[in-house]
């Protein structure tokens, strides 16, 4: 049996057979088999449904200074923004007249944004819209402040484990944090009930095929019922201005690898992908996506949550958005809906 046909009987391959494969992403036919498995995979799931998630980069400040990222601490050029609570409310609204039914709170690491001010919000939040799912993305908390969030409503938490490599993690990130405590955000979610989404960048600057291939049993082992991966785009003011960005072809092939891996999964066809290919993102779907992230946030914010350089659709209003990607996902013969979106069993 050849590698790729164990892979989609089974869905799972241990660290070698995933580099032989990941080795292999050049070869077309290799390619093109792992993506008509992963529409397959979709399609029985999902149809040709895509889900949309409302995006509200609530604020910019943040206290962490990972060295890929645009609004680190030590960035003195960023201009600092943080969205009063009315300001977010007036963001959902607007969210849910244009038919989003989950809306993703996004942020920096901001301690302006203690536990009693984010349970406010979220209770708020779901307050007015009882229908809508809430996601929080708002970095590593203590398993307290995880279970207060939840206990207020919050249903899912993005947190991108960013690589699995320990050694690669100590080179993106400062000393004091750690890949040990990232990781057990992950399982504390989990515990807590969270629908959790872990994910990392292709191509961030010293990735190779062999951290790919631990991110990929990472993923594995952690069952995420959400995968957020996007290419490594370089920022101006950080010290890989000058790195390469990340292949959109790469992300493609490991968005087709992770459906196959979590055929049930959300799966998100990210800013970045659209960033570094005009039609990067219908290209996600096209190779087993089935989620996007359209932008909420007031326009006059949006350059200013600049994590990487050349960001699209920061110059749109939401319900430009919506109608832009509501187009661009009927080109390719899916179809936006106005649903939760929850993941399944
Ligand atoms: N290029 C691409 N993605 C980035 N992120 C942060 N900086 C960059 C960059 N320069 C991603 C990280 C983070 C998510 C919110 O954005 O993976 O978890
Ligand atoms: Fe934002 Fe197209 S999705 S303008």
């Amino acid at each position: 049996m050849s590698l790729i046909d164990r892979f989609v009987e089974s869905h799972n391959l241990s660290k070698t057979e995933y580099v032989e494969l990941l080795e292999c992403r050049e070869n077309e036919e290799t390619a093109r088999r792992l993506r008509d498995e992963a529409v397959r995979l979709r399609k029985q799931y999902y149809g040709n449904k895509v889900f949309t998630r409302g995006l509200i980069e609530f604020t910019n400040y943040c206290k962490n200074n990972c060295y890929y990222c645009g609004i680190r601490n030590g960035n003195r050029h960023a201009t600092r923004y943080r969205l009063t609570e009315d300001e977010i409310l007036a963001c959902c609204q607007n969210g849910y007249t244009l038919g989003y039914r989950t809306f993703v709170l996004q942020g920096g690491e901001d301690p302006y944004y203690t536990d009693e001010r984010m349970v406010k919000i979220i209770q708020r939040i779901k307050k007015e819209f009882p229908d809508c799912a809430l996601t929080l993305s708002i970095g590593e908390k203590s398993y307290e402040s995880y279970q207060l969030f939840r206990n207020a409503g919050a249903d899912r938490y993005l947190l991108r484990h960013e690589t699995a490599d320990e050694t690669l993690y100590r080179s993106l990130h400062p000393e004091v944090m750690s890949l040990e405590a990232r990781k057990q955000c992950l399982y504390n979610l989990k515990e807590l009930g969270y629908q959790v989404g872990a994910g990392f960048m292709v191509g961030a600057p010293g990735q190779t095929i062999s951290h790919i291939a631990e991110d990929l049993l990472f993923l594995q082992d952690l069952q995420p019922q959400m995968v957020g991966i996007g290419p490594f785009i370089p920022h101006h003011d950080t010290i890989y201005a000058e790195e390469r960005a990340g292949s959109v072809e790469l992300t493609l092939f490991l968005l087709s690898v992770i459906r196959i891996m979590l055929p049930k999964v959300l799966l998100p066809a990210t800013t970045a992908l659209g960033t570094l290919d005009p039609r990067g993102r219908e290209k996600g779907l096209s190779a087993g996506a089935n989620v996007v992230m359209p932008n909420l946030s007031p326009v006059e914010n949006r350059k200013l949550y600049e994590l990487y350089d050349n960001k699209i659709c920061t110059g749109e209003e939401a319900a430009e958005c919506r109608g832009c990607l509501s187009k661009r996902v009927e080109s390719i013969g899916y179809q936006l809906v106005t649903e939760r979106g929850d993941a399944l069993q």
